[in-house]
């Protein structure tokens, strides 16, 4: 079974750590967040189609270096960002059947092959995926009839203006024939143009329990990082290669980086090469790759 990564974006509320790496490739409990989401893929898919557009090389090498046992991988060129509707249809020639898709900033624990199994026993157009969320504005919002079928996609409703409380985590299965509703070669929103139209066809959601996050902001990667190291039985990550002096804090993931002598790094992310001076605290921050720390931070991302 064949599955799409949209990995493609600029990863805007990430910046300035997305003007150097992509988001993708941002470390969650000490990984790529984007191995997260490949590892947890069902057996099924043998095939994942990566639509990358901004930081395409990084992607690649990145798969290049550390192949996935028994998942072909491939990339498309996507020169411009398109989309996310656009980056589907631009890996078109890639998908022969049904299909499933991810937005590739999802850390949960979502079984795709419920959606999958959903999508054939309603012969609907599309499965998404949902989850329960106190503040859905900043998500794609459903209304939800008591069949599973969708009455109503609205994707960043404003406050207030929510038709539920349950959006969507970004995990679908999609029917082939999605795939001709896509206008070819320019922007398309999935979200704004696609499910809308799906909506009217049949669209069905179905809500899982578990975990989930969308690790698009600084607070919601250390959010996903303290949910991967929790389940995990974790405090804290530390690669084996790290010069650790100074203490290190729940939940704390620490890449081949150096943290000195009276330094305190709590519910943060240090990249490789990058130095915490002696004595400073490092609180709720993402340090980059190669920063040199030399001051007190509290909720920054310096990169
Ligand atoms: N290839 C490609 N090209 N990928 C893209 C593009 C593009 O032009 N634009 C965005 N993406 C990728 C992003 O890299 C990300 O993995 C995914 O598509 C979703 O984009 P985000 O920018 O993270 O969207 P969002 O978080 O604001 O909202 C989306 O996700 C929510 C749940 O996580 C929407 O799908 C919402 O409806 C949903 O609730
Ligand atoms: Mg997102």
């Amino acid at each position: 079974m064949e599955a799409i990564v949209l990995a493609g974006g600029f990863g805007t509320r990430l910046r300035p750590l997305t003007y150097r790496m992509p988001k993708a490739l941002v470390p969650v409990a000490g990984r790529p967040m984007i191995m997260h989401l490949i590892d947890s893929l069902p057996s099924e898919v043998d095939k994942v189609v990566m639509a990358v557009s901004y930081m395409r090389d990084a992607l690649e090498s990145h798969f290049k270096e550390n192949p996935v046992d028994g998942v072909e991988m491939v990339f498309v060129e996507e020169r411009e960002a398109l989309g996310t509707g656009g980056a589907i249809k631009n890996v078109e020639k890639e998908i022969s059947g049904d299909f499933l898709a991810f937005n590739g900033d999802i850390i949960s624990s979502v079984e795709p092959m419920a959606l999958y199994g959903m999508l054939k026993e309603k012969s609907a157009k599309a499965v998404i995926s949902l989850w329960k969320v106190e503040y859905p504005s900043h998500y794609g919002v459903v209304d939800l009839g008591p069949d599973m079928r969708i009455n109503r996609f609205v994707e960043k409703p404003a406050p207030g203006e929510e038709p539920s409380n349950l959006i969507s985590a970004g995990a679908y299965a999609l029917s082939y024939d999605v795939l001709d509703l896509i206008p070819s070669g320019r922007v398309v929103s999935l979200e704004r143009k696609i499910w809308p139209i799906l909506v009217e066809k049949g669209m069905y959601g179905l809500p899982f329990e578990g975990y989930w996050t969308d690790a698009g902001t600084p607070e919601r990667v250390l959010e996903a990082n303290a949910i991967l190291l929790r389940n995990t039985g974790k405090e804290a990550i530390v690669d084996e290669n790290a010069d650790v002096r100074g203490e290190v804090l729940p939940y704390s993931s620490i890449g081949n980086a150096v943290v000195k002598d009276g330094a305190v790094v709590e519910n943060s992310i240090v990249m490789d090469g990058s130095t915490v001076k002696s004595g400073v605290k490092v609180k709720d921050c993402i340090i980059g790759p190669k920063m040199d720390v030399k001051r007190d931070c509290e909720g920054e991302v310096i990169a």
